[in-house]
């Protein structure tokens, strides 16, 4: 039942509900939600009232919505935690999915202005640009562009990185080991051809990531481009209170 006396709206009271039912396990991915009829029924309330709160849902990613086919728990996000400098393959296998590399671009090229900064004030002549498609059990998750350090990296141009970890490949042929990375997110709407790759629609929200990373000797060996779908990433981070609560001592 709902609650009245309280200010929280139905529509919100709703969504709670049902957000918790998503998280608890109770409605399992890919399930379809009970129809609006019935949701009305059991919260006794308006057709308007119960869409707001699957709408909310659906902006939030917990749900998802088919023309013609009715409403579904969407799939969980993969949840990543940020003090971990962790490489794709490494993120995928600790939770027991298969990753996956689909090569668009592997080739040498003089570095892109906008690249200057990423290296600081190595100053690089030749970059490898890699771009990926990175699969979770097959489906498109992300699309990297990755820029290399041609001096630190060139080995690697003998290697089929085709479905293959490139951290895995710099530690054993350029011996090149990813110690430390400076990363930027920022969410934005998916550019037509990012969207065609990753199967979403064009404007749906993405994780638009930049990562420089550095290697063992602190020299800075990559720059990285990458859209994350927005509906199936999330990252996760522990917090530490810089002060010690009163009488603490
Ligand atoms: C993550 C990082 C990329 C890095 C990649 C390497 O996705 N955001 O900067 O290039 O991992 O992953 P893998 O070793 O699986 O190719």
């Amino acid at each position: 039942m709902l609650d009245k006396k309280t200010r929280v709206p139905f529509y919100a009271q709703i969504a709670d509900r049902i957000r918790a039912k998503v998280q608890n396990g109770d409605w399992l991915p890919r399930e379809q939600i009970p129809p609006e009829a019935e949701l009305c029924e059991h919260y006794q309330v308006s057709r308007i009232t119960v869409r707001r709160a699957i709408a909310e849902l659906v902006q939030e990613g917990y749900l998802v919505r088919f023309a013609g086919r009715g409403t579904f728990v969407a799939e969980p996000r993969f949840e990543h935690r940020i003090s971990h400098l962790t490489s794709f393959t490494q993120d995928m296998e600790a939770r027991g999915i298969r990753p996956g590399a689909r090569m668009l671009k592997f080739e040498v090229l003089a570095p892109p202005p906008n690249l200057h900064w990423a290296f600081a004030l190595h100053e690089v002549k030749r970059v490898i640009l890699l771009r990926r498609l990175r699969l979770a059990d097959d489906e498109p998750l992300a699309l990297e562009n990755s820029y290399l350090s041609w001096d630190l990296c060139a080995s690697l141009l003998q290697e089929d990185l085709h479905d293959d970890s490139l951290y895995a490949a710099l530690i054993r042929k350029c011996n090149v080991i990813p110690s430390r990375a400076i990363q930027q997110w920022t969410a934005i709407a998916c550019p037509s051809e990012e969207a065609r790759l990753l199967g979403i629609s064009r404007g749906q929200p993405v994780l638009h990531i930049y990562r420089t990373t550095f290697s063992q000797d602190g020299l800075p060996f990559e720059w990285v481009e990458s859209y994350y779908r927005g509906d199936k990433y999330s990252f996760q981070a522990e917090l530490q209170a810089e002060y010690q609560p009163a009488g603490n001592s």
